[in-house]
């Protein structure tokens, strides 16, 4: 369907989306649209509706602010759509963050666009979108640990295992010594174990034949309730702590629970790690880092020799909701990473 192109006040940008990526992680932020506030950032025309947020490149195509030129390319968060309406504030030498006034109760990570020259190599592009925020978390969580000594651990216990965000997770843990045992469901068991950032792995129903003597850290991207009780039991006071990341298999943040034996789980937002580190002054520093990292990790998983993910684009918008019923029942393949092309042209 074609829609008038809006009106742009003054200091606003209008941003044609050039590509976005879909996976388990915007299935949460629908979840979590109101207990995080994500439908606060592009808030739908009609009440009871709300736009699935999802990251990916855009260019400016038309604007009404003097430092935001056309041709203006950024990467950050957008609405499943074709065109987004901004207005650009705090602009830096390296980016803007989008001051429209219904943008408030969410991490401000969320509101920054960087700007982001078009790679020479647009599978390089899909990637980023794919990863970039599943490993900026998978990376935080990794250095959160690490600021903490690992809690000791000889061994991390990963469940979804072949989600994104827990296999790069195994990946930014490689310089701890300690085993990383991934916990996956029996369809998956043949990606995780080929992935190769895993010590061992295991089917959910196995979890007792993982060694529960060593010194354990749970790093959770389920959130499975009944998992998360097995895990406590099996490990005992040999859990040293449970770094809850993800709900893949939840609809909702657990209920304090006095009977659960061990340590409490500890929610852990890359977010607010991330809002943390700007408000210290590192945010410079810390992107550096990670950008480094990044390319690293992405010619790992994405590199043309033995790539852990092939990439699906899709023209349009039509495919979305076949797609995102996938994550919703689980049946989408981990091998294939969806990629929307929005504007056929
Ligand atoms: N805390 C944070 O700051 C933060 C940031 C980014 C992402 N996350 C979270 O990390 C999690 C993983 O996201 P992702 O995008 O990396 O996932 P993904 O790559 O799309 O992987 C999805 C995996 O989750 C499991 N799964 C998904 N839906 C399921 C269902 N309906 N029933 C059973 N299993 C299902 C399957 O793994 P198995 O078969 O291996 O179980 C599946 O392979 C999400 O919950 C996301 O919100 C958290």
């Amino acid at each position: 369907m074609d829609l008038p192109t809006p009106q742009l006040d003054e200091g606003e940008v209008l941003a044609r989306i050039e590509r976005f990526a879909l996976t388990t992680n915007n299935m949460t932020y629908a979840v979590y649209g109101d207990a995080l506030g994500y439908w606060n950032l592009f808030p739908a025309e009609q009440s009871g509706y709300g736009c699935m947020p999802a990251w990916g490149h855009a260019e400016i195509v038309e604007s009404r602010a003097s430092d935001i030129p056309v041709g203006t390319r950024i990467f950050g968060y957008f609405p499943i759509a074709t065109h987004l309406t901004m207005r650009p504030t705090s602009v830096t030498s390296r980016s803007f963050v989008d001051g429209a006034e219904h943008r408030t109760g969410t991490p401000q990570v969320y509101n920054l666009y960087e700007f982001e020259p078009r790679e020479s190599d647009p599978r390089l592009d899909s990637l980023t979108a794919i990863f970039r925020a599943l490993f900026i978390t998978s990376y935080t969580a990794a250095d959160y640990l690490r600021d903490r000594d690992f809690f000791d651990a000889e061994q991390f216990v990963i469940s979804s295992a072949s989600s994104k965000t827990a296999y790069g997770t195994a990946y930014c843990l490689a310089d701890s010594p300690a085993q990383k045992i991934a916990l996956t469901s029996a369809r998956n068991m043949e990606f995780v174990k080929g992935l190769g950032h895993y010590t061992a792995a295991h089917e959910y129903a196995d979890l007792a034949a993982i060694d529960s003597t060593r010194r354990t850290v749970y790093v959770d991207l389920s959130g499975d309730g009944d998992l998360r009780r097995r895990v406590h039991e099996h490990f005992g006071d040999r859990l040293a702590f449970d770094c809850l990341i993800g709900s893949t298999q939840a609809d909702g943040f657990p209920e304090d629970d006095a009977t659960l034996v061990g340590p409490a789980p500890v929610f852990f937002f890359a977010a607010l790690q991330l809002d943390a580190y700007k408000a210290e002054g590192q945010s410079r520093a810390f992107m550096q880092r990670y950008r480094h990292d990044e390319r690293d990790f992405l010619e790992r998983v994405g590199g043309t020799e033995q790539p852990s993910i092939k990439l699906l684009e899709h023209t349009g918008l039509e495919d979305a909701p076949t797609v995102i019923a996938g994550f919703h029942d689980g049946s989408t393949d981990p091998a294939v990473g969806h990629i929307f092309i929005p504007n056929a042209s």
